[in-house]
């Protein structure tokens, strides 16, 4: 039997409540098939820890995580306790940095029986895979003067290496999917770095040629996400344009309450983290009613990870069963509690697995 071990971060606010009822579907997961074995390791750093300690997770902290196959994380952040930034810094962004996690990837789906702003969402089922790392999230760059004579600089940042690994890693994805591959681009409007991103792009495009791909400009693919987001298989993005783009993957699936997320270390020399999309919900917390299925389908991806891919399989149909149910909390506008929801996905899970 393979056996797994989780590095488990629950965080601050409703991080602690959505994290063990995630825990618990894997747990039912695990008990339905028997032939995947997880282990859970939970550290309890969080806003909290940083006021008995002084820090966000004690000096061997990394240390400790890299012996897990995976993190994985609810939300990190209490603005009443220590500043965000400090929160972020000193735990998520540590994270995602030292270990290297250099590609994020999101889902958008259509739900049956969830409400999306859209008139026609068209059962859309689409993938963001956006670079992590450089682009134009770098700190290269300055300022200069006061007053009237102020100016700033911001580079962006594109490698070759990076801008080639985050593309083969969209291509290998598509591969399992629907092999289609969009890359969002601004060539006719920024001079240097996205002509740089196409050529890269027709690079690698040769090297997958089962693979149907289609370049947009990223204005008009943000507009066609909200008009023809079922038209879309896995897209490819540079830092800023994916993080756009996933917004709107949140925003058109109903609730951020759903959406799930994955930071990926391509070369397995560290874990990667998994994480759903949304924070620690200050104004819910405590109320019983967070929504636990961006945590629970964030389980899912770290299964496909894992490469158990039936086992994720099954834990996303149990989402679809219970959503079509209408075992919806709040935010989703139904009236069934956190742990009710939960209760309804473990359901399914035995249902489908007989
Ligand atoms: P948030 O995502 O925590 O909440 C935004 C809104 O969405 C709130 O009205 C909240 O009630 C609702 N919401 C979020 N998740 C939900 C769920 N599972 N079920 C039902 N409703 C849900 O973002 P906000 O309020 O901007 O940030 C709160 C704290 O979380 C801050 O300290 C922030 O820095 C941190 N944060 C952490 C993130 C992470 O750990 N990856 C991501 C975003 C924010
Ligand atoms: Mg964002």
């Amino acid at each position: 039997m393979k056996q797994w071990s989780i590095a488990v971060i629950p965080g601050d606010g409703i991080g602690k409540e959505v994290v063990p009822e995630a825990i618990r579907v894997l747990e039912k997961v695990c008990e339905v098939r028997g032939d995947i074995a997880l282990q859970f390791t939970e550290y309890p750093w969080s806003c909290e820890y940083y006021v008995a300690h002084g820090e966000m997770m004690p000096e061997d902290g990394m240390e400790t995580l890299k012996a897990h196959d995976a993190v994985f994380l609810g939300a990190v952040g209490d603005p009443n306790l220590v500043p965000d930034h400090i929160s972020l810094w000193g735990l998520l962004l540590k994270i995602r940095r030292e270990f290297q996690q250099t590609i994020n990837i999101r889902p958008a789906r259509y739900f049956a029986g969830l409400a999306t702003p859209l008139a026609q969402p068209n059962d859309f089922d689409l993938l963001i895979v956006r670079e992590n790392s450089e682009g134009e999230y770098s700190e290269v760059g300055g300022r200069m003067h006061q007053g009237a004579d102020q100016l700033a600089i911001q580079n962006a940042i594109f490698t070759r290496k990076g801008t080639e690994r985050v593309m083969r890693y969209a291509f290998e994805v598509a591969k399992q999917r629907r092999q289609h591959v969009t890359s969002a681009t601004k060539s006719n409007g920024i001079f240097h770095s996205m002509p740089f991103w196409d050529e890269v792009f027709e690079d690698i495009e040769k090297e997958y040629a089962d693979v149907e791909t289609k370049k947009w400009h990223i204005d008009a693919l943000a507009a066609q996400m909200v008009t023809h987001p079922h038209l879309y298989d896995v897209i490819v993005a540079s830092n800023l344009f994916g993080d756009i783009l996933s917004d709107i993957g949140g925003a058109i699936m109903g609730s951020i309450g759903i959406a799930p997320s994955a930071n990926i270390n391509t070369t397995g020399e560290f874990p990667s983290m998994f994480e759903p999309v949304h924070g620690s919900a200050p104004d819910i917390v405590g109320k019983g009613i967070a929504n636990p299925v961006g945590q629970i389908w964030t389980a899912k991806m770290m299964l496909d990870h894992f490469g158990e891919t039936e086992a994720g399989d099954l834990l996303i149909k149990a989402i679809e069963e219970a959503t079509k149910l209408g075992f919806k909390t709040p935010d989703l506008g139904g009236a069934y509690t956190m742990e009710e929801v939960t209760d309804e996905i473990c359901k399914q899970i035995e249902l489908l697995a007989k």
